[in-house]
């Protein structure tokens, strides 16, 4: 296995997502990385042909590589339902249609529902955030973060995004959508496990490649 590399100077965020790339430009400005977008660029969007969050962040990260010559970060998210054998999963924006996540959420418990899960201990689900970086030379890092919970119905909260508000985190009493940015993204300063799926696939990023 190649030795890990650390990523300096500019670099490409192969989004055409505002909210992304706002979100990833705060996380990494700290380490005195500067970044354009893909959107920016004019680059075209690769097809997410994966099967996994991992290969298609890398499928996003080195279609940037290569048509830009820098260094290129990625994502890929959704939410898992174990009761759904795992769907939504790389469906999870598509089961919005881009944007309807009342309609998404509903659809979820619906299911649910249907297959009788209606307890909390059927209702178990799982954020996952695989963040990738591709290097022109083809060398990569990735990174995976996970976040367990249970599916409360109705929903709760206006905080946050696409299926914060059925999402309960383990060990805690409000869901993200009740939860302020910070308290759900926030990386501790004291170097404890940050919450969320995407923050703490993060935390293992900058260990490996800001350190
Ligand atoms: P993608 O990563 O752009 O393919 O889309 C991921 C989808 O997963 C989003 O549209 C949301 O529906 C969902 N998702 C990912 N992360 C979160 C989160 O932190 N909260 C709520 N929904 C999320």
């Amino acid at each position: 296995m190649a030795p890990h590399r650390r990523l300096e100077g500019k670099i490409l965020i192969a989004t055409h997502n505002a909210g992304k790339l706002r979100e990833m430009r705060e996380l990494l400005a700290p380490y005195g990385i500067t970044a354009v977008s893909a959107g920016e660029l004019g680059l075209p969007e690769p097809e997410e042909t994966g099967s996994t969050f991992l290969a298609n962040a890398e499928i996003k990260a080195r279609a940037g590589a290569q048509a830009s010559g820098l260094p290129s970060f990625a994502d890929d998210s959704g939410i898992c339902v174990a009761g759904l054998d795992g769907a939504p999963g790389i469906y999870s924006a598509r089961w919005a249609d881009g944007k309807d996540f009342m309609g998404a959420m509903a659809r979820i418990d619906a299911e649910l529902r249907e297959r009788g899960c209606l307890a909390p201990h059927e209702r178990k689900a799982w954020f996952i955030s695989a963040l990738s970086i591709v290097w022109p030379d083809g060398h990569l890092e990735d990174f995976e973060g996970r976040i367990d919970g249970t599916l409360v119905w109705p929903p709760r909260g206006a905080a946050g995004f696409g299926y914060d508000p059925m999402f309960l985190p383990d060990g805690h009493e409000r869901t993200f959508g009740e939860m302020s940015s910070d308290e759900k993204h926030g990386l501790p300063a004291d170097g404890s496990r940050a919450l969320s799926h995407r923050a703490r696939a993060f935390q293992d990023l900058a260990k490996v490649c800001l350190g």
